[in-house]
């Protein structure tokens, strides 16, 4: 066997000059192995996956129930090993194009598939009733997919689900396109308070905190529909208040004008002096005959905990009653949480069942996943191709 995994790590996140200009050719790209990478960092040599991967032009969004039966888990399973090399397949027709997808697990799936240990706060999504409902739907597999072009992630989602054949059901697809200058369909910029680089991996990827799944995370989905012609209606100076910016220049709305409901206030989220941030990759979407206007909300972090906080302030307020105004233009209409584990844990799952046995070393520091270089990724703007099965001497 000649496989090598290959893992597209985090490069800058810096939204617009990654969409426009795509700077990574082929000769941006780096070769380096996990091994490399912890040699240089002393860190762990599991490797994410590319949950900080640069945001795109185009994203699909798969959700999919495992069928009944022991032949589905063992047909899932069997997809773990081999996800690196489909998506190089795939992904090598354009190496421009920055293909890159994340396979995640909900908290069921990974009952039947790897069984203990799990992910310590890995749990299905909690609904939330408050003033507005955030509703917990079902999903077992979750892959996030992501190119400079549709034709590259139409690709693989069609090579993945038909290696998974009948042993899933999709039970949510959504093809999201980037929208001007990073707008959502409700005119705002969307993402620019995201963190990058090394406070993106902080923000992100498991250290010591749960050693065993250093170098995973958690992602949270929600699809929302918008209310377009109610929010049109709004006054502009109404809309800022609600997300806290200002629509055209995406500017800030200083304190003494911001309200206490404002989006961007209610998921501001402060403890021990410190901002808990999470990464995020919303992608508008939209069906126009059928009047369907939505935002696909993704949101990764190293603790679910920050992101269901964030969800409490917005459904419930911040304090209670002082909700998100922007919910009573957009519904969500569904709600699933899922574990990211390492791209090398995935390497290592065979197809028979029981996690796989990692071996993985963990870092000392649970507050530095991705200190330096981390084991998650270079962060040196490369996008930090791994060989695990080549370092195994498979080459
Ligand atoms: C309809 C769905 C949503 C839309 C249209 C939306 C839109 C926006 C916009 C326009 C901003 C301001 C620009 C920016 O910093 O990105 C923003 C900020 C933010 N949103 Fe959302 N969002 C949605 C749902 C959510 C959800 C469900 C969460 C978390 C659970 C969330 C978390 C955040 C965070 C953390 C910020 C940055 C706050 C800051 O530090 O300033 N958003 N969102």
């Amino acid at each position: 066997m000649n496989e090598m995994l290959v893992s597209r790590i985090d490069e800058p996140r810096y939204k617009s000059v990654n969409r426009q200009t795509s700077p990574a050719g082929p000769a941006a790209l780096h070769i380096r192995s996990s091994e490399q990478i912890s040699k240089e960092s002393g860190l762990p040599s599991a490797v994410s996956q590319p949950v900080t991967a640069p945001l795109t032009r185009a994203a699909i969004f798969l959700v999919a129930t495992i069928n009944s039966g022991k032949a589905s888990e063992a047909a899932v399973r069997a997809l773990c090993g081999d996800l690196a090399a489909l998506q190089r397949a795939v992904g090598f027709r354009d190496l421009e194009g920055r293909l890159s997808c994340v396979m995640a697990f909900g908290s069921n799936a990974w009952d039947r598939l790897f069984g203990t240990p799990k992910p310590k706060d890995l749990h299905p999504f909690r609904e939330i009733h408050g003033r507005h409902h955030a509703v917990s739907t079902p999903g077992d597999i979750l892959f996030h997919i992501r190119a400079t072009r549709m034709d590259l992630c139409f690709e693989l989602a069609t090579q993945l689900l038909s290696r998974l054949g009948g042993a899933v059901s999709t039970v949510d697809e959504v093809h999201g396109f980037n929208y001007f200058d990073d707008r959502d369909l409700i005119g705002f910029v969307d993402g620019t308070e995201n963190p990058v680089d090394q406070a993106a991996l902080n923000a992100t990827i498991i250290g010591g905190e749960d050693a065993a799944f250093a170098g995973g995370s958690y992602v949270i989905v929600q699809k929302y529909l918008h209310d377009l012609n109610g929010w049109n209606a709004l006054p502009i100076e109404e809309q800022e208040k609600i997300i806290g910016r200002t629509k055209l220049s995406d500017i800030e709305l200083d304190d003494a004008v911001k309200p206490t409901s404002a989006h961007n206030a209610l998921t501001t989220i402060i403890e021990d002096g410190e901002q808990l941030e999470i990464v995020r990759d919303n992608m508008p979407f939209g069906e126009i005959g059928k009047g369907e206007f939505g935002t696909y909300f993704i949101g990764y972090a190293r603790s679910p905990g920050r992101i269901e906080q964030m969800l409490e302030n917005m459904f419930i307020g911040r304090p209670p009653g002082n909700y998100d105004r922007l919910l009573d233009f957009s519904r969500a209409v569904t709600g699933t949480l899922f574990f990211v584990p390492s791209a090398t844990f995935l390497e290592n799952v065979a197809p028979e069942s029981g996690s796989p046995s990692m071996g993985v070393q963990t870092s000392k520091d649970p507050e530095a996943p991705g200190k330096g270089q981390s084991h998650s990724s270079p962060g040196d703007g490369s996008l930090g191709i791994g060989s695990l099965k080549k370092e195994a001497g498979n080459e």
